[in-house]
C-alpha cells in the first residue's frame, strides 16, 4: 500500500498575529483556524499534515532542512516578509528539492514595490497571492493531487 502523502504547511512571522493584523489586508480568520481547515482537508484524503509557524528565519531554515531529512512530499509556504528578503530560506528549499506552492493571503503585486519582489516564486510549482485564507485550501487541493513525478 502506498504511504501516505506527507504535507508541511509553513507560516513566516507575524503570521501568528492573523485575526487582529491589518485585517483589509489579511482577513480575520486565526492561523489556528485556517491550520484546523487544512488538517481536516488533509485528514479527508488520508494525508499526514504538519504545520510550523516561526518569527524566527534561522527555525524556519531548520524546519526546511528538517522536512528534507522527513522526506515531505510538498510544502505550502507562506514566507511572510522573509518573501522579500530571505536568500536562506530560498537556498534551503532549493537544497531540499521539495516541490512547493508559495501563498499570500494579500496580493503582493498590488502593494508596495518591495513586495513585488519574492526570492522563492522562481523555484515554486507556483503562487496564490490575493486570495485571502482560501489560498492555503487551493494549495492543498493541489498538493493533495500532486505526484512526486509531475
Ligand atoms: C504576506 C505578504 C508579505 O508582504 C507580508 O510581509 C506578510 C504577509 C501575505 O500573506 O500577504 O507578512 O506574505
Amino acid at each position: 500500500m502506498a504511504t501516505a502523502k506527507h504535507i508541511l504547511v509553513i507560516n513566516g512571522p507575524n503570521l501568528n498575529l492573523l485575526g487582529t493584523r491589518e485585517r483589509e489586508h489579511y482577513g480575520s480568520d486565526t492561523l489556528a483556524a485556517i491550520e484546523a481547515r487544512l488538517a481536516e482537508q488533509a485528514g479527508r484524503a488520508g494525508a499526514r499534515l504538519d504545520t510550523v509557524q516561526s518569527n524566527s528565519e534561522a527555525e524556519l531554515v531548520e524546519r526546511i532542512q528538517q522536512a528534507g531529512r522527513d522526506k515531505v512530499d510538498f510544502i505550502i509556504i507562506n514566507p511572510a516578509a522573509y518573501t522579500h528578503t530571505s536568500v536562506a530560506m530560498r537556498d534551503a528549499l532549493a537544497a531540499v528539492g521539495i516541490p512547493f506552492v508559495e501563498v499570500h493571503l494579500s496580493n503582493i503585486f498590488a502593494r508596495e514595490a518591495f513586495r513585488h519582489q519574492s526570492y522563492f516564486t522562481d523555484l515554486a510549482v507556483g503562487i496564490i497571492s490575493g486570495l485571502g485564507a482560501r489560498g492555503y485550501e487551493l494549495a492543498l487541493a493541489f498538493a493533495l493531487q500532486h505526484s512526486k513525478q509531475s
